[in-house]
């Protein structure tokens, strides 16, 4: 007895517990005669169980998500990366009141749904209503995504598209780094992670996908046959949820396939309950405004940095420019540019030359540090400029950490186009284009810089007709 019970609690107690009892089993009887043998084995056994316990528990937290098929698992596996804290740009006496954030992102999306012509109809509830159940549509960028004026191309043509066949739509940006550093949704939850994707074997307890999957990428490096393909079944197939008919369709893509989607006669009806009446208005630069508020909003560390930029100077007119000169310096790594060799010094003779105000401010934002500086030289006290290092998201020479950081500033000068400028000046380039469309009268006081000489641009068709003068744009 007593030396059974410095060896184990448990047994001791089972001893204890059976000698209230009458010797009828043959295992009591057994531990009560002190059978040395018996007891051992019992111990040993104990010991067995406890450890084989022990090892399934430990196993059981090690489970990774098991894989049907093999595609996907870059996707999956680069989700664990990121786990980067924000930054450390603190404001410490901000003279605006957090309380003013809302109220000021929610006129901006009352402007396109009520005072915008083209955008007046659209019906919000219809856009914001969950799609079909377990049918999703996910924009993906894990790598060579290139800029954000790409990225946002992506994003607009697929939210589309899943407006159009049902899908729940969802954004996953890793790289550099995870979106949700900068933006946050807005009205259309696109974080929201997907029902049903993953479940746990009732017998095996191993983690499966329990939706089907698919990929789909038509980037820049896909080959023509791909893009084609894709862009014809966009354009003519009638039922083009059977020819994907994955649950969940990831997609990476830098497409504007607004024009497939308009033509597609088969869709006509789907785009009338959304409340786009006419093939018209189903158009990039028309929706783009409206979806991007939709979507999207920034993070409230760089919402205030907007707010901060947008009060300090409203008293004089703002002339904004954005100089995006290609490989230079700072950027080494980006593409040559050969129509921009004297970019910097066309705009700014311009502003001086034809846009005489004395007082006006001139809002900064490039690619290219010597730009800064020179434009530092040339208007003093009247340049407003977003502190920060200057990026590429495709393309910059940092990694990790700091290019999280410098992504505050590359948003902060994207908001700052759409929502400062009196008169924009802005490169053949999507960061800009995109930018200045956000502004409420977008062709209002906008000027194009393209092979040398600036354009006065009054609509798309001037745009169309710039470009078309230089080779497609390539020239610009
Ligand atoms: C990005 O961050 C969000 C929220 O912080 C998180 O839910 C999501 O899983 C992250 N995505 C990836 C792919 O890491
Ligand atoms: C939108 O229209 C309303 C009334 O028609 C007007 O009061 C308001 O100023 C307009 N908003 C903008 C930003 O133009
Ligand atoms: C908008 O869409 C919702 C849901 O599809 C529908 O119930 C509502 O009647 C639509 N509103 C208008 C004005 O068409
Ligand atoms: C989006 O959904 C996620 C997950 O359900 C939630 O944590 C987050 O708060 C939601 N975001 C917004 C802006 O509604
Ligand atoms: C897996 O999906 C099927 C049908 O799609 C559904 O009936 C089932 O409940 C799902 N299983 C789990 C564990 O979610
Ligand atoms: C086009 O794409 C569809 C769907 O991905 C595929 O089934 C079909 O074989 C492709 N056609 C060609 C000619 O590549
Ligand atoms: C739709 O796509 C399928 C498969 O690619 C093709 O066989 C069919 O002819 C297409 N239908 C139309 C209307 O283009
Ligand atoms: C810039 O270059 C173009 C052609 O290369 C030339 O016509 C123009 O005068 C130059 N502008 C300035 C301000 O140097
Ligand atoms: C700018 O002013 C100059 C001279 O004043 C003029 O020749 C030129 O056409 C103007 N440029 C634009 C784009 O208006």
């Amino acid at each position: 007895m007593v030396l059974l019970s410095s060896q184990s609690v448990l047994v001791v107690r089972r001893i204890m517990y059976s000698k209230r009892r009458t010797i009828k089993d043959r295992w009591l009887w057994c531990m009560i005669v002190g059978n040395t043998l018996c007891k051992r084995t019992i111990i040993v056994y104990c010991i067995f169980l406890f450890t084989v316990i022990l090892i399934w528990r430990y196993h059981e937290k090690s489970i990774k998500v098991e894989e049907d098929e093999d595609t996907l698992k870059p996707i999956i596996l680069s989700s664990s990366i990121n786990k980067i804290p924000s930054t450390t740009i603190i404001f410490q006496n901000d003279e605006i009141e957090t309380e003013l954030l809302p109220t000021i992102d929610l006129n901006r999306l009352d402007y396109w749904l009520t005072n915008n012509s083209k955008t007046r109809d659209i019906n919000l509830t219809a856009i914001l209503t969950p799609k079909r159940r377990g049918k999703y549509l996910v924009y993906v960028c894990h790598e060579n995504c290139g800029g954000w004026g790409d990225r946002l191309r992506g994003i607009m043509s697929l939210f589309m598209l899943s407006l159009m066949l049902d899908r729940n739509f969802r954004i996953e940006i890793t790289h550099p780094c995870n979106l949700t550093h900068i933006l946050r949704p807005n009205l259309y939850n696109w974080t929201q992670s997907i029902d049903g994707l993953i479940a746990i074997d009732p017998i095996t307890h191993r983690r499966r996908f329990n939706l089907t999957r698919k990929m789909l990428i038509t980037t820049a490096n896909t080959q023509q046959n791909i893009l084609t393909n894709v862009s014809q079944i966009l354009h003519h197939n009638n039922s083009i949820d059977s020819i994907w008919s994955e649950d969940v369709l990831y997609w990476a893509t830098n497409k504007d396939y607004f024009y497939q989607l308009s033509n597609n006669i088969f869709y006509r009806k789907k785009f009338k309950s959304y409340g786009i009446m006419t093939k018209y208005n189903i158009k990039l630069e028309i929706l783009f405004p409206l979806f991007y508020e939709i979507l999207f909003r920034p993070v409230q560390k760089i919402q205030q940095h907007i707010l901060k930029y947008k009060f300090k100077q409203k008293t004089h007119q703002i002339i904004c420019a954005q100089i995006r000169t290609g490989k230079n310096p700072t950027i080494p790594d980006d593409k040559l540019l050969p129509g921009r060799q004297n970019i910097s010094e066309t705009i700014f003779s311009f502003i001086d030359s034809n846009l005489t105000n004395e007082n006006s401010n001139i809002f900064l934002t490039t690619d290219n540090q010597q730009v800064y500086n020179e434009a530092q030289q040339r208007y003093g006290s009247r340049l407003l400029y977003v502190s920060g290092e200057i990026t590429h998201l495709d393309r910059s020479l940092n990694i990790n950490q700091k290019v999280c950081r410098e992504q505050d500033k590359l948003l902060t000068d994207f908001h700052l186009l759409g929502e400062l400028c009196d008169i924009s000046i802005i490169s053949n380039s999507g960061f800009g284009f995109w930018g200045n469309l956000r502004r409420f009268q977008p062709f209002e006081q906008l000027y194009v810089f393209c092979a040398g000489r600036i354009y006065k641009i009054e609509s798309m068709w001037h745009l169309y007709k710039m470009r078309e003068q230089n080779q497609n744009g390539e020239l610009c």
